[in-house]
């Protein structure tokens, strides 16, 4: 019997596993910067988290989630997203009372049942951050300033900033009411999808793949924003604009999820195809309340890593080298083992990677599984070298080799690695 991974899953490692360890890194590292702590939470939830949050009629939850009852007769949820368990962990931990405003940060996988492609998996995973508990424009600035900032720290060049505001609930009545008369009236034209939409869920109509067009002319949410929602938008623009962020006004941006208010943003790759979606996020003020908490505005973003690597390839940026093996040690026969593993030892406690051969096979294999391995020094022991308490240095690199005494070998290891700047 031979098992395959489930369709839209992937395993990701060798050369792959790098740019994800790179872009991980990144993310926690920008996270810090800007003060936001790491937060883990389970993989699965109760169903209704998600029903309530992302919304009954979404596409997520009508379609798209992996849900299943357990052992006990509960319904759960494999996350789709990571929004409404940090919502739900701030709520349930009382974590309100450590001060407001809260900024946290998550990187992990997430579940959707989707049309698997390029860029688009059933199992995928999302650095994330929330801010909770500020209504302030300049929290939207942050969160954007900080989305930028990571992107560049991944090198990324080709990507754009669009954003919209969607307003509040007061001003979306009026807004969703303007929307079904444009959509009343060319009823006939748009497809069956949003057909079924116009009465569920009609904001959903405007980023339809199909009617493009009578999208593009229908009427625009920041057309019918309360003076409220308009002064917010006008001041997160200006000040965008003020630390000259690039961005592209998109009044057809609403979003798939229905926790949104006010801003909402999403960040597009070009070199992408379909999903060029890297990054999006938003406000969303309503949905700690909604969730049985405090009334606190909050907002955030999720961006998926799949999409990163993909766009840091299609731009063929250098990553940094990540070696997990500078030097292999290989001991020749039994009686030079304990030598090995204590010179691996002591090379380890330097934060030098080292790999001991457990094989004990001949020195020509060795030698190529370490070039394999692209390590950059071996260390060879054999009984010629114990005799003399010795070991053998081979630069992999150079390929020169020296014989050096055992206790000065870590040092003369050490050397070369610092030569070659691969070590501080
Ligand atoms: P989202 O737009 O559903 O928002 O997902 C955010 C990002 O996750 C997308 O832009 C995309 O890069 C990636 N993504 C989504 N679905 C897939 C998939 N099937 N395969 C690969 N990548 C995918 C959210 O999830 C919100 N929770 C974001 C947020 C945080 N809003 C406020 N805070």
């Amino acid at each position: 019997m031979k098992y395959e991974r489930i369709k839209g899953t992937n395993d990701i490692f060798g050369e792959e596993i790098i740019y994800w360890n790179f872009v991980e890194r990144k993310a926690a590292q920008t996270s810090k910067l800007f003060g936001y702590r790491e937060i883990r939470t389970p993989i699965f939830e109760s169903t209704e988290l998600f029903t309530r949050s992302v919304g009954e009629e979404t596409d997520i939850v009508q379609k798209e989630m992996y849900t299943f009852n357990d052992k006990g007769g509960r319904s759960l949820t494999l996350r789709p997203e990571g929004t409404a368990p940090t919502i739900r962990a701030f709520i349930e931990n009382s974590m309100i009372n450590d001060g407001l405003p809260q900024r946290f940060y998550y990187i992990g996988p997430m579940f959707r049942y989707e049309r698997p492609q390029a860029g688009r998996l059933r199992q995928f995973h999302q650095f994330g951050i929330e801010l909770i508990g500020s209504a302030e424009p300049l929290a939207d600035v942050e969160v954007i300033q900080l989305a930028k900032s990571f992107l560049d720290s991944l090198g990324l060049n080709s990507y754009k900033i669009y954003v919209n505001s969607i307003g509040c609930p007061k001003c979306r009545v009026q807004y969703k009411n303007a929307l079904k008369e444009y959509y009343s009236e060319h009823y006939g034209e748009i497809c069956e999808d949003c057909k079924k939409r116009f009465q569920s869920n009609i904001m959903r109509l405007l980023d339809c793949k199909k009617d493009v067009e009578i999208a593009q002319k229908a009427p625009k949410t920041v057309e019918y924003l309360c003076d409220e929602c308009k002064q917010h938008y006008e001041k997160f623009k200006h000040i965008l604009k003020s630390l000259n962020i690039a961005f592209e006004e998109d009044g057809n941006l609403v979003r798939g999820l229905d926790y949104y208010t006010r801003t909402v943003f999403e960040i597009k790759h070009s070199l992408l195809g379909a999903q060029s979606a890297i990054l999006a996020g938003g406000r969303y003020d309503g949905l700690c309340k909604e969730l049985g908490g405090t009334d606190l505005p909050a907002l955030g973003f999720a961006a998926g890593i799949e999409r990163l690597v993909l766009a840091i390839r299609s731009e063929q940026l250098q990553i940094p080298h990540d070696s997990y093996c500078d030097v292999y040690v290989i001991p020749l026969n039994e009686q030079a083992v304990i030598k090995a593993f204590e010179i691996s030892d002591s090379l380890r406690k330097r934060e030098i990677n080292v790999i001991t051969d457990v094989n004990l096979r001949p020195i020509k294999v060795q030698l190529k599984h370490a070039n394999r391995l692209n390590a950059i020094t071996a260390i060879i022991i054999g009984d010629e070298e114990l005799l003399k308490n010795t070991v053998q240095i081979k630069d992999l690199l150079d390929q020169t080799q020296s014989e050096v005494e055992f206790e000065y070998a870590v040092d003369y290891v050490s050397d070369i690695l610092r030569n070659k700047k691969l070590k501080n």
